[in-house]
């Protein structure tokens, strides 16, 4: 290598990281837009990882989860999904989960830049699972085509330690004709596009917990 390309690395490697930018590896990058989708495993890390899923615990215990419903009329029918939820607010948020919103907001920039789609906000919701619900049946979480009001990308935080195969609950992608199973464990994020991929959760055995967000657009 040229001493002008040595001097080049040096200068790089001490730049000042910019986090933005280096989100997404060019392997995600690539995966999202061949297949719409990625997945990172240890997205927060242990620590982080336990502080979220103890918040999210306390919420459930609180009672304030309600039947998930489907269609514009949120009609509850538990053979077509079968989970509780509930909206999760910032400004009612414990350390954890702040945490996992601060690196949502870097994971939305990064995928402008790269993608220019302009997502300027994203919502959260915490959905659980009980053990022996049904699932949620294969379903779009937009509008088909583009439509203004649709979701643009869905992102699940998954918080389900030891978790075991036979456990159940996987997320089942449907990629062009071909199911790929995602199981629940605890810190994967499953990032895809909302209006593009099909998708259902498997029944499960244990209790089953995510954090799963949308990003819009104007
Ligand atoms: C949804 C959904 C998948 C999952 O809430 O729309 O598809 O793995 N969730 O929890
Ligand atoms: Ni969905």
């Amino acid at each position: 290598m040229s001493a002008a390309g040595i001097r080049g690395k040096v200068r790089l490697s001490k730049a000042k990281p910019d986090h933005d930018r280096c989100f997404l590896s060019p392997f995600e990058s690539l995966s999202l837009s061949l297949n719409g989708f990625f997945l990172r495993d240890d997205f927060l890390g242990q620590a982080v990882c336990s502080r979220v899923r103890s918040e999210v615990v306390r919420k459930v215990n609180s009672q304030s989860l309600r039947q998930a419903g489907i269609g514009r009329e949120q009609k509850v029918d538990t053979s077509i999904r079968g989970d509780q939820f509930c909206w999760m607010e910032k400004s009612e948020a414990g350390p954890g989960i702040r945490e996992l919103m601060s690196h949502l907001e870097l994971l939305r920039k990064s995928i402008n830049r790269e993608f220019y789609l302009g997502l300027d906000r994203f919502e959260m919701q915490l959905a659980h699972f009980a053990p022996g619900s049904g699932g949620y049946k294969k379903h779009l979480d937009a509008f088909k085509g583009r439509n203004p009001r649709n979701r643009r990308l869905t992102t699940i935080y998954y918080l389900n330690r030891g978790w075991q195969h036979g456990d159940g609950g996987e997320l089942s992608i449907d990629l062009k004709g071909q199911d790929v199973f995602i199981e629940p464990v605890a810190d994967r994020l499953v990032v895809f596009f909302a209006e593009q991929l099909e998708h259902a959760v498997l029944p499960n055995q244990k209790s089953r917990l995510a954090l799963t967000s949308w990003f819009h657009s104007p």
